[in-house]
């Protein structure tokens, strides 16, 4: 299959490429390069540098490579800077995400799969979450991968789009080339491990959760395992009537702060630098997955659930050479 990946120099998006490179596909990356980094993009995948939004530019990518489907990737992703400024992120993740639908639709690219978010659910009302939960989210960014899904319904009923939108909740770990290098950085494992290093103390928002330990309890998924959950869905587009299908990527069980707290100080072998600070408001104490959905209609589910196994290679990637 000929695979246009945009934010294929991102964090979850190159790894992506790696895995549909190992199982023989060609890649295509489309990326602005505003978090992502040029050397990311795997050997074997050609770097188209541009924006989603370029009708003309993504028209012409899509017609001289033959591109059969579309894993969509590329977006802002920061909670916090979408508060402060939601224009930039309806611009960016809805009105350039619908400038590709209507470009795919113009060139003839009806299968595209869409990375989206366990933020869309806000603060459900119980758990696991399953696809049918309410979904009302608290932030713009939350609010804009919502309406983008909206977007890939209607385009199903009006041109025919098939399109599976995916649900991550807590994406972690690396390849054993490629990891996490967001700038800031707002994940927890990184940040655990940069606090190890030379970095801030970890802040840990929240010690009085109705939890088991009184920290917030979390969805953590191998980004190994979303890339696989990739494959699958690019694979299911090519058989699946227009419309939307909709699953959560995640574990389907969760570990609470101070449990990854406890499995990093083991990898790394020293303790993690720790502050505790307030909860942060909209943060509920338990955000864990129903995985069902994405076992029947994708045949996935996760196979490196371990912490060890997420933090250790996250680790591998961090660590200054021995
Ligand atoms: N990392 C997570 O835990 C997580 C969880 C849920 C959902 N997601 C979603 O997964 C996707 C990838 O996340 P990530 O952590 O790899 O982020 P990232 O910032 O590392 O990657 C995003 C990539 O998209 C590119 N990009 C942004 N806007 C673009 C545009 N208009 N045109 C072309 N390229 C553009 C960036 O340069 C970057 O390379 C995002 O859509 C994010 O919302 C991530």
């Amino acid at each position: 299959m000929r695979v246009l990946v945009t934010g294929g120099a991102g964090y979850i998006g190159s790894i992506s490429v790696e895995r549909l490179l190992e199982a023989g596909h060609e890649v295509v990356v489309l990326d602005s390069l505003v978090t992502g980094h040029r050397e990311s993009v795997p050997a074997g995948a050609e770097l188209v540098v541009g924006s989603v939004g370029d009708h003309q530019a993504v028209g012409r990518l899509l017609r001289d490579h033959g591109i059969e489907a579309v894993l969509h990737c590329a977006a802002r992703s920061l909670v916090g800077q979408s508060l402060a400024e939601p224009g930039l992120y309806y611009q960016e993740n809805v009105v350039g995400g619908v400038a590709l639908l209507n470009t795919m639709r113009d060139v003839g690219v009806s299968r595209i799969v869409f990375s989206s978010t366990a933020a869309v659910y806000g603060v459900p009302t119980s758990t696991p979450i399953g696809e049918d939960a309410v979904t009302r989210p608290i932030n713009p960014y939350g609010a804009t991968k919502l309406a983008f899904e909206e977007a890939l319904r209607w385009y199903g009923v009006a041109c025919g789009m098939r399109a599976v939108s995916l649900r991550y909740f807590n994406v972690a770990g690396a390849s054993p080339t490629l990891g996490e290098r967001h700038d800031p950085e707002t994940h927890l494992i990184p940040n655990m491990l940069k606090a190890c290093l030379d970095g801030p103390p970890l802040t840990v928002f929240g010690a009085d959760y109705p939890t088991h330990d009184g920290t917030a309890i979390r969805d953590y998924i191998h980004v190994l395992d979303l890339a696989d959950a990739h494959l699958a869905a690019l694979e299911l587009t090519a058989s699946h009537p227009p419309g939307l299908e909709i699953c959560n990527l995640g574990s389907g069980s969760g570990f609470s702060v101070l449990e990854v707290l406890a499995a990093a100080e083991s990898v790394v072998g020293r303790p993690v630098p720790r502050v505790i600070g307030e909860r942060r408001s909209g943060d509920p104490p338990v955000l864990v997955a129903s995985n069902q959905r994405a076992a029947e209609r994708l045949g996935w589910s996760p196979v490196r659930g371990t912490l060890n196994e997420m933090i250790g290679s996250a680790w591998e990637r961090l660590r200054p050479p021995v």
